[in-house]
């Protein structure tokens, strides 16, 4: 969702602004504009409604030089996706720009108040109100730009991370945040701002994450200042950013997504590098072991997630429930965080979340925390929100995910689940010995096995042809497997536009069944396990009533193979794993039905990568 990015120093900002919306284009967005403060000290806007590269074209015959400046591409909210609705904007004098990522819940009161002071209003987006209420503060008590920023701050009610500059003021950028990210990259003689770190990465390595409620004075003259809203100054700790910009390119592939698919086998070592040790004895999660009483004694373990971490929170649930005796729920945080949910202390609630800034588990994170349930982190993005709201927590340590759909961090947030669940069950005694050690042998096969799924990824290219054209699709598994028929749905559902659902293999009779017909493919994913022959069962019912069945199953399977219309081969894991290995086919089928059908795969439409707002 919406990106920032400012600039201040001796290099020209356009190119290092346009080059970092570029960047942050993978979060989704529908307009994007540019603000600078020209050599002379004159104040520019440039934006308009529509992709990074239009702004570019439209700013083509205009001046866009300056040292300094701050650019947003915007996911609308507030207002309609159109040039006056776009960011930066102007205050009523059009001496300050702003731009805003968030939602400013009591705008409509801040902005009646300030049109009976004489404000005029040119948008209809709550960002203005922001950037007026700091002029007009200005102006009534004649006090400094940050004092008016902080001032203004406490006005307002909702989430927020802003960017402003002042016409005249070649040397500084005043920045806040409130439950949205913000950036601050250190250089020599010059800061960069950002929402992520990954417009930044290219120039320092040296960042500091500005932490909730906090408000940064960037200045040339005078350094990094940060105060809180009370106006205490908070010490400054400036982080080794670890991040590579090959991470952030697509490498020679067309989109992310296939990029992020193919490195997989990549990822998965980098979820188990340094917690499972070289003989494959044991596995060891730093979160875990620290704090052991925590998960030991836990009465029940909630995991607190959306969309494909709560698939992934699912899978979860089946192995904490299995190796650890620990009943576990799995909740949409949108809803856990509005339904006054029975949470507290002994309850351990685990926060899954790739991007680590997805609004509504930041919400229901605090307010388990509030309600003093302990409270572990699986992100993957490091220093994210969620990642520091947290008591503890594990990285699953994929690397940047920029295709909009997730695939390689559901993987890996599958893994480290799996070593999660696997660490407990051993403190808790819950598990035998060679089950432990038949679990870290497969963790450990899976980069391989992977490898080998993706050395056929042709195959899946010519069956994804044969169903472009499909206008439903129904996903089926059953135990660990019906979690990767729901992402494999999602996967398809977002990226081709097809509609398609992921059901329980046995629920179909009690309804869906009743939508198949030869027109209907259905995916089954029946690999192997203790529910395997009840799959084949499901797999008959629907083939007597016509459906085409595209099966995925173990590379020795035999039985599926005779019914099935279609097969797609994976290497042989056990049960707890079999959803990683699977999804990788139903990635790939997604993607190439995407491509086949010309979406924009990377950023389908109105979708975010980054949901910062509820
Ligand atoms: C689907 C997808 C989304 C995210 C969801 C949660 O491919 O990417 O469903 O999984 O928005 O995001 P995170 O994991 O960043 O909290």
């Amino acid at each position: 969702m919406c990106g920032i990015v400012g600039y201040v120093g001796t290099r020209e900002a356009y190119p290092v602004l346009v080059k970092g919306l570029h960047r942050l284009e993978y979060r989704g967005y529908d307009s994007a504009g540019v603000a600078l403060i020209s050599d002379g000290g004159e104040l520019k806007i440039y934006k308009s409604r529509g992709k990074v590269a239009e702004l570019e074209r439209f700013a083509e015959s205009k001046d866009v030089s300056g040292n300094i400046g701050i650019a947003h591409t915007r996911w609308a909210t507030h207002g309609e996706p159109s040039d006056a609705n776009a960011h930066p904007h102007y205050s009523e004098s059009r001496t300050l720009a702003i731009i805003h990522n968030g939602i400013i819940e009591n705008y409509s009161v801040l902005k009646k108040a300030l049109e009976v002071n004489g404000y005029t209003f040119r948008s209809d987006t709550d960002t203005e109100v922001i950037v007026q209420l700091i002029e007009y503060i200005r102006d009534v008590s004649g006090c400094s730009l940050p004092e008016a920023v902080r001032q203004a701050l406490r006005e307002l009610v909702g989430a927020y991370a802003i960017a402003i500059i002042e016409k005249g003021d070649r040397g500084r950028i005043i920045a806040a945040r409130k439950s949205s990210p913000l950036v601050v990259g250190v250089g020599e003689g010059e800061f960069f701002l950002a929402s992520d770190a990954g417009p930044i990465a290219e120039y320092t390595d040296r960042v500091v994450y500005l932490g909730d409620g906090e408000i940064a004075e960037i200045s040339l003259e005078a350094g990094l200042r940060v105060v809180d809203v009370a106006g205490n100054e908070t010490p400054i700790d400036i982080e080794q950013l670890q991040m590579s910009i090959s991470e952030l390119e697509k490498g020679g592939y067309p989109h992310f997504m296939l990029k992020e698919i193919f490195e997989q086998p990549k990822t998965i070592v980098d979820a188990v590098r340094g917690r499972i040790n070289v003989e494959e004895t044991n596995v060891a999660l730093s979160g875990v072991t620290d704090n052991r009483e925590r998960f030991v004694e836990a009465r029940r373990i909630i995991i607190v997630a959306c969309g494909t971490s709560w698939h992934a929170a699912l899978i979860g649930e089946y192995m904490i429930e299995e190796m650890c005796r620990i009943p576990v729920e799995v909740e949409y945080a949108s809803e856990f965080r509005y339904r006054d949910p029975v949470t507290g202390p002994g309850d351990v609630v685990i926060a899954m979340s790739q991007s680590g800034e997805t609004a509504d588990t930041l919400a229901a994170v605090e307010l388990a925390r509030s309600r003093g349930a302990f409270i572990f982190g699986i992100c993957n993005v490091v220093g994210s929100s969620i990642a520091r709201a947290t008591d503890s927590g594990a990285y699953i340590h994929v690397g940047p995910e920029i295709g909009v759909a997730s695939t390689k961090a559901f993987t890996g947030q599958v893994t480290v689940l799996m070593m999660l669940a696997l660490a407990i069950g051993r403190l808790k005694g819950s598990i035998r010995e060679e089950f432990y050690l038949d679990g870290i042998r497969h963790l450990c096969r899976l980069p391989e096995q992977m490898a080998e799924i993706l050395g056929r990824a042709d195959a899946v290219a010519d069956l994804a042809k044969i169903f472009t054209y499909a206008r439903n699709f129904i996903y089926l598994g059953r135990g660990y497997s019906y979690p990767a028929a729901l992402e494999g749905a999602l996967k398809l559902k977002e990226i081709s536009y097809i509609h398609a659902e992921g059901y329980p293999a046995a629920e179909m009779k009690h309804g869906p069944i009743a939508l198949v017909d030869s027109e209907m493919p259905v995916v089954v994913i029946a690999t192997t396990d203790r529910i395997y022959e009840k799959t084949i069962s499901n797999i008959r019912e629907i083939k007597a009533r016509g459906g085409r069945i595209i099966a995925i199953v173990d590379t020795d399977d035999v039985t599926v193979r005779e019914i099935a219309d279609h097969v797609i081969e994976i290497p042989r894991t056990c049960e707890h794993l079999a959803p990683v290995l699977a999804s990788v086919p139903l990635q790939l089928l997604a993607y190439y039905i995407a491509v086949y059908k010309g979406r924009d795969v990377d950023q389908p439409r109105n979708l975010a990568k980054s949901v910062t707002v509820e």
